[in-house]
């Protein structure tokens, strides 16, 4: 069957061109909905890595008045909205790349597109405000001197990216981090590359300078391990599993080098008894099968006031058996497969141990029966769960809930925070007091009131816990990439006569 859109084969993007990867593999591109080959990706090494980094430097500090770094914000802002633009007018092929090469469906994809286009302008604009806070004045105790601050770009940045949300995830880090002035090597997930890899060639169509923006494909342990090690990487944001931070935080502890981390969840989902039941049943749908259920703050425990449990559950499975599962380019789809073939066993798996502890598949952990091919699971909603169940404790990162029962808001509380992560955390009732007590309640860096996942990028996000630290988006976002200087003149003609002249003795 002839693809709707070609996948595009690229090389590594290093110093504003196309190059082969030194040892020249390549790394095969499964459409996840069909298990077939679909293209490949190059993958990089320790060797392009240094290549990408030497790069990033030059465009850093070459001909000092002329670089990046210290050109002025609305300069960088200009690139940055010729990027937006660009993404916008390729919105549609790209919608259709992210789908093919991460089996999110269309529709998905291209409100990524426009999530993508809305942080590079975001960005762009704070980015030039920040011109303005350059010199910002503090006012000291002694009249003697004067003091201000300087906000600089922190320097080379390595940006390390997972497969669910592959363009978008980029852009959170690639944005703020060129309009902050720093340059960057980003290394996207292996699993999913396609569009930012097309970024690669946007960023050269709007003819960004070269080694402002690198980006080498590859294995983690390959391309992403060098990037992480790297002395002259300043600093490494990075989004993905615990496992994966805990290593990249090792690496960069050994130079000291500050780190951004944005790991799992297990969030909750708190549902009273007071709530419009198919209201609550929806968020709770989205809460977890958004983007096949891969979603670092999915709230995939779900728990339900035990006066509404048996209604709500009933009507929870009637819906998610009517989730339109599918081919992501049809028309329609609202649940495509998981990413690949080790994702597909590793949530099969976490769902039959959830059976052998003694839990109830209630719906769905099954391939569905109209899809032969493709790693495709049956939107999984299990009950009969209890703490000490893997379930309850592991990220399934699939279409998978599982559920508690709760009597009282405070056994709410102590469910939602028996967990390591922290990442997010969701409340619905009807009243609005009782979902602000529970929003400070909740230990984590992301809560929704009355809904579950919707996400803007003019808001801070990222957790506490295992779930990481760090925020990315917002204003803070910006700050990521930022050091902060302070300059301290003294301004008096006086001596500062603390210890005397020898020719006074
Ligand atoms: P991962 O954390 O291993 O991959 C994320 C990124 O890190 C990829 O670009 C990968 O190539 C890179 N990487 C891997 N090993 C590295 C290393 N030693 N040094 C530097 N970079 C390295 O995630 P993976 O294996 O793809 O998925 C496993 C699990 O991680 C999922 O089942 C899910 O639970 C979790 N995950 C969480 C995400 C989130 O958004 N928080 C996103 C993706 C996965
Ligand atoms: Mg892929």
């Amino acid at each position: 069957m002839a693809l709707p859109v070609e996948i595009p084969r690229r090389q590594l993007f290093i110093d504003g061109e196309w190059r082969e990867p030194v040892h020249k593999k390549r790394i095969p591109v499964i459409n996840p909905a069909t298990e077939a080959p679909i293209g490949d990706i190059p993958a990089g090494t320790a060797e392009d890595v240094d290549l990408a980094v030497d790069a990033a430097r030059r465009a850093f500090t070459r001909n000092r008045g002329k670089d990046w770094a210290r050109a002025p914000g609305a300069v960088r802002a200009k690139y940055l909205r010729a990027i937006a633009a660009k993404i916008i007018e390729r919105k549609s092929e790209l919608a259709k790349l992210e789908a093919l090469d991460c089996g999110k469906p269309l529709d998905e994809a291209a409100w990524d597109m426009d999530d993508v286009a809305g942080c590079f302008e975001y960005y762009a604009d704070l980015g030039e405000a920040l011109d303005g806070k350059q010199k910002a004045p503090i006012s000291l105790p002694m009249e003697t001197f004067k003091c201000y601050i300087l906000k600089e770009p922190i320097g080379v940045v390595g940006l390390i990216t997972p497969w669910n949300y592959p363009l978008l995830m980029a852009t959170w880090k690639v944005a703020p981090a060129l309009a902050a002035g720093c340059t960057a090597v980003l290394k996207p997930s292996e699993l999913a590359s396609v569009t930012c890899l097309e970024l690669a060639e946007v960023c050269r169509e709007v003819g960004l300078p070269p080694g402002v923006l690198n980006i080498v494909t590859g294995l983690g342990p390959e391309a992403g391990a060098p990037i992480a090690s790297h002395p002259h990487v300043n600093k490494i944001a990075f989004t993905g599993s615990t496992e994966t931070g805990r290593r990249i935080m090792t690496a960069a502890a050994q130079l000291v080098k500050p780190v951004s981390l944005e790991l799992g969840g297990k969030s909750p989902l708190i549902v009273f008894d007071d709530v419009d039941i198919d209201k609550a049943v929806e968020w709770s749908l989205f809460g977890c099968f958004w983007t096949n259920g891969q979603i670092c703050s999915a709230t995939s425990r779900l728990l339900i006031h035990e006066k509404i449990a048996k209604e709500f559950l009933e009507r929870l499975v009637a819906w998610a058996k009517n989730i339109k599962i599918s081919d992501p380019l049809e028309e329609g789809c609202r649940l495509g497969p998981v990413v690949s073939e080790g994702q597909y066993e590793k949530i099969k798996k976490i769902i039959s141990t959830a059976k052998s502890e003694g839990a109830t598949i209630l719906s769905g952990g099954v391939r569905p029966q109209h899809l032969k091919k493709g790693f495709f699971i049956e939107p999984t909603i299990i009950t009969d769960v209890n703490t000490s169940m893997q379930i309850w404790r592991d990220e399934a990162f699939g279409p998978v809930i599982c559920v508690k029962v709760f009597s009282s808001e405070e056994e709410a509380i102590e469910l939602a925070n028996d967990t390591h992560y922290g990442l997010a955390g969701a409340v619905i009732s009807n009243d609005l007091e009782r979902c602000e007590r529970v929003s400070e309640a909740i230990e984590a860096g992301i809560i929704w009131i009355n809904c579950s996942q919707p996400c803007f990028c003019q808001a801070p996000w990222g957790g506490n816990k295992r779930s990481g630290f760090g925020r990315e988006l917002g204003e803070g976002g910006l700050d990521n990439y930022v050091s902060v200087k302070q300059v301290t003149k003294y301004t008096s003609d006086e001596p500062w006569s603390w210890y005397q002249s020898p020719s006074k003795l």
